[in-house]
């Protein structure tokens, strides 16, 4: 038996095999085989179709010819032609039974999933904020959902380089190191480092708009700085590292950790070769002082330029992530770079990606995949970005500490007889894991409505209803006095009969599928609304059948699909950067 991890990719490998047999061209047919509603099957494919159309057959006999092909896979499957010419296979309990024994646990997870993403290398540029400020709640989306991706792709069989492209370079410089020069409170700085750089930058900004003198220090303090003036390096290299370790606690508590932190100052010498090789190649152009490119080919690049090179001569956004390309495909050997950023620096990749394509091609590189992953805004209850009540940016500290403080009070309502510090404990994961889940649980290209109350409750497509979900299962062991996931509870099960034992495996062994289109479209939340599906057929087949009922294979199959539920569950949170528990 065929019991690969995904079975609609073995599917569509045994159909594309069985056309090859009665000599259908191997480009004329392709199987589409895919998951189908229950209804009808579990998978279905509907590729024989448009191989008849092309043909000018008739479908339902093609359909009929190729499932008679497919004889070797009638152990596992019912095979059924159906309407028109589509496909349909129903596995059988047997089959379900044993594609859920070979999945075991986590490692026979990992091995089946591995092949996807194989030999690709991905990049991922996410978090990257600017130093010398707080990270806000604008800063959240890109930290979650990135980190949420390299887990998916590493767990499909990616080789991840996760990178913090940090903004710690730039014109706010020169009014950040003339106010740290002029106005620096050393215990201020030593209480709170951002809070003191973001007072200074605000001092120096405030004391160069009135006083023309003042800018004119500042814009000096700004070439010095570019020129490598040892007091200004040292003091603009204290701000980052100040920055960075601020920043270090929030990635611990979403639980990021970054392969590479290659800020925008680490392409300070690789900015040169950007201007040479775009001017040399005919893409970059001067124009009024400034090096830019146009994309003649663009309804609005052809006239909104691409500016490379500012006309007082300096770099920019722009030239640094040229450079980072480059540096990245050489360096790393990346296959494919991901950019997870606002949805409204779109033009700026877009510009970006026209750009390197065409500098690639003309030297002769191959150009990794480049693509935006782009995420709306987080809103308030009113619709409009989120802020504070005084309507400044709301620090991701507090949010994350308001967020834990609130599952606390959700956790000791629920269970006030559990020890203070493990409440503290637990509320700190389900706290984390609401702001992460509901931030993932939405399309990332949509806007998404920051609601304390939907985020953090026990009812609907939550992190606490999933993660309770996983501390239930965890209690019907528990109760049992037996160990989760000990293989030896399973021994002996028979394939599964009742309609809920059925549907439970069936959504079970749904799981690659999940994975598939999460990891395929780069969206998490295809991954959430599985796992939220998973556990609410988890609730319909433990209503429906008892488990503990006495030991045999009756027994022994229903522990297997806890078992199971248990596994899954918990990999897909993990996947998705939530840490679970065993009692809430
Ligand atoms: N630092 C930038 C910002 O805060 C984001 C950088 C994203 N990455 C990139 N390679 N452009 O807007």
């Amino acid at each position: 038996m065929d019991l690969s991890f995904d079975l609609a990719v073995a599917l569509d490998r045994a159909m594309a095999e069985a056309g090859r047999k009665l000599g259908w061209g191997e480009k004329e047919f392709t199987p589409d085989v895919r998951l189908a509603d229950p209804v009808h099957g579990d998978f279905q494919a509907n590729g024989v179709l448009a191989y008849a159309r092309r043909s000018r057959q008739n479908p339902r006999a093609l359909a009929g010819a190729v499932v008679a092909e497919l004889g070797g896979l009638a152990p596992q499957y019912e095979i059924a032609v159906a309407g028109p010419g589509f496909v349909n296979f129903r596995l059988r309990p047997g089959a379900l039974l044993a594609w859920l024994q070979r999945h075991g646990d986590r490692q026979a997870l990992t091995a089946g999933a591995a092949e996807a993403e194989a030999g690709h290398t991905f990049v991922v540029d996410y978090s990257s904020p600017n130093t010398a400020k707080q990270m806000h709640v604008g800063h959240l989306r890109s930290a979650v959902i990135g980190e949420a991706i390299c887990r998916l792709l590493e767990f499909q069989g990616a080789r991840v380089v996760r990178d913090n492209h940090v903004g710690d370079w730039g014109t706010q410089f020169g009014k950040l190191i003339w106010a740290y020069k002029r106005r620096l409170d050393p215990a201020a700085l030593a209480a709170d480092p951002l809070e003191e750089f973001e007072r200074l930058y605000k001092a120096g900004h405030a004391a160069t708009e009135a006083d023309p003198a003042a800018l004119e220090e500042a814009r000096q303090e700004l070439v010095r700085l570019q020129a490598g003036d040892a007091e200004n390096l040292a003091i603009w290299k204290q701000i980052n590292a100040a920055s960075l370790a601020a920043f270090q606690p929030l990635y611990d508590q979403l639980g990021i950790r970054f392969d590479a932190l290659l800020g925008e100052s680490f392409y300070n010498d690789r900015l040169d070769a950007v201007y040479r090789e775009l001017t040399g190649a005919g893409l970059a152009t001067e124009s009024q002082g400034a090096l830019v490119v146009f994309h003649p080919e663009h309804p609005r690049f052809k006239t909104q330029p691409f500016i490379i090179r500012k006309s007082d001569g300096a770099a920019n956004y722009a030239t640094t992530d040229l450079a980072t390309i480059l540096y990245r495909a050489e360096h790393f050997h990346a296959t494919d770079i991901l950019y997870v950023v606002d949805k409204r620096q779109a033009d700026h990749f877009e510009q970006l990606f026209l750009t390197a394509r065409k500098w690639f091609a003309h030297a002769g590189r191959p150009l990794p995949r480049l693509e935006h992953l782009d995420f709306g805004t987080v809103l308030g209850e009113d619709g409009r970005p989120l802020k504070t009540r005084s309507g400044e940016n709301i620090r991701l500290k507090d949010l994350l500490a308001e967020a834990i403080e609130r599952s606390h009070r959700l956790v000791s309502e629920k269970n006030p007889d559990l020890p203070a510090d493990e409440r503290r404990a637990i509320a700190a994961i389900v706290g984390i894991g609401s702001v992460q889940y509901a931030d993932l649980a939405q399309n990332r290209s949509s806007d998404y409505v920051f609601s304390w109350d939907k985020m953090i409750s026990l009812d609907g497509n939550t992190a606490a209803y999933l993660l309770y979900a996983v501390t239930r299962v965890h209690s019907i062991f528990r109760k049992l006095g037996l160990p989760p996931g000990d293989p030896a509870t399973e021994a002996g099960a028979t394939p599964f009969e009742t309609p809920a034992e059925l549907a439970l495996a069936r959504k079970l062994v749904r799981l690659p599928d999940a994975l598939a289109a999460a990891t395929s479209n780069l969206r998490p939340h295809f991954l959430c609304t599985y796992l939220y599906e998973l556990a609410g057929e988890f609730s319909k087949f433990y209503n429906a059948d008892k488990v503990a009922v006495e030991a045999g294979p009756v027994r022994a199959r229903r522990l297997l699909l806890c078992n199971r539920t248990l596994l899954l569950l918990e990999t897909g949170l993990h996947l998705l950067g939530l840490r679970t528990l065993t009692r809430m």
